[in-house]
């Protein structure tokens, strides 16, 4: 008995361990790396345009997990989607996706729908918190994120992920992206916060503040699978702070499908390897599947 493979809206994932978008940066070198073990990978969202992102420091690593305000930095859609033909494909490939309007995240679906050979997902990033007019204030708007995954649904055959923030009113904001067509929510993005230097008496990122994640976040992320377990019926990705099996398994219980990890990389490239052979140790020890496990703290 295979006791990790999952299904996600349509995806064979080997285990349910997801690699969150942006940690890894844009390299898809480090993609395939992480995809031997992982169960899928997101890469970093990519928008129309190249953006540079925000002048370091960027990353700060904080005693209960990062705070961080890249910006965004990534490559143009054209040049990454050149870039992605190197990716090996050992894992499905999910791509996040920024923008602005319905009408880009059309374009930019159709742009990797193009020049991709294999089946893929996206993830429609409604959650960054850092950067003007896009992720985090575009969920804000239930009607305008509704229409833009309406638009990235009516251009592509691919599934399509919604992220979302836990800052939301992720309850009606998920509800309606269901309505919209989005095949699976996740839940959550980095939440705002902030440190400030006690020796320059100054704030320590650049952009001032920016989004925390890690460990400081993961009670915060359960709560949002627990919620949103109930309200909706496709599938919940949860994010937000793992870095041990356990974690995994309270997110499994909680109502998740799958789940993210993007900070626990950060400490170790092996975590994906790890988390794996404990969650088939336990499965094994309770002689079930992962995919029963799913929403276990309802019952
Ligand atoms: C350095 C860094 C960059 C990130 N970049 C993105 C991004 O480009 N798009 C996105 O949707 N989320 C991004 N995130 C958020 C993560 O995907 C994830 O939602 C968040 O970090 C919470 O999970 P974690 O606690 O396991 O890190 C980034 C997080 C970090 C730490």
């Amino acid at each position: 008995m295979n006791y990790l493979q999952t299904e996600l809206c349509g995806l064979k994932l080997k285990n349910p361990l997801i690699l969150a978008s942006g940690v890894m940066g844009s390299s898809v070198h480090s993609l395939n790396l992480i995809a031997q073990d992982a169960g899928a990978v997101v890469t970093k969202s990519v928008g129309i345009e190249a953006r540079e992102g925000y002048r370091n420091p960027t990353v700060i690593n904080w005693k209960c997990g990062l705070i961080n305000a890249v910006g965004l930095a990534s490559p143009a859609a054209k040049d990454f989607a050149e870039q992605l033909k190197d990716y090996t494909n050992e894992s499905p490939l999910v791509i996040s996706l920024y923008g602005y309007t319905p009408e880009e995240f059309r374009k930019l679906v159709e742009i990797f729908d193009s020049a991709l050979p294999f089946h893929h997902a996206y993830e429609i990033n409604l959650s960054c918190p850092h950067v003007s007019g896009a992720g985090y204030e575009l969920g804000k708007d239930v009607g305008l994120s509704a229409d833009i995954v309406e638009a990235a649904k009516s251009s592509t055959e691919n599934p399509v992920f919604a992220k979302i923030s836990a800052m939301h009113d992720y309850i009606n904001l998920a509800k309606a992206l269901e309505k919209a067509g989005a095949d699976a929510i996740t839940i959550s993005n980095t939440l705002r916060g902030m440190k400030i230097n006690i020796i320059s008496r100054k704030p320590v990122l650049s952009n001032i503040s920016g989004g925390v994640s890690g460990p400081a976040i993961k009670p915060i992320a359960l709560k949002c699978v627990y919620d949103l377990y109930k309200e909706v019926e496709i599938p919940i990705i949860g994010c937000g702070g793992i870095t041990s099996f356990e974690d995994v398994l309270e997110f499994i219980f909680a109502g998740a499908t799958a789940v993210q990890i993007g900070s626990a990389v950060y400490y170790s490239r092996r975590v994906f390897y790890s988390l794996k052979e404990s969650l088939i140790a336990y499965t094994r020890a309770h002689d079930c599947s992962i995919s029963e496990l799913v929403g276990a703290a309802h019952d």
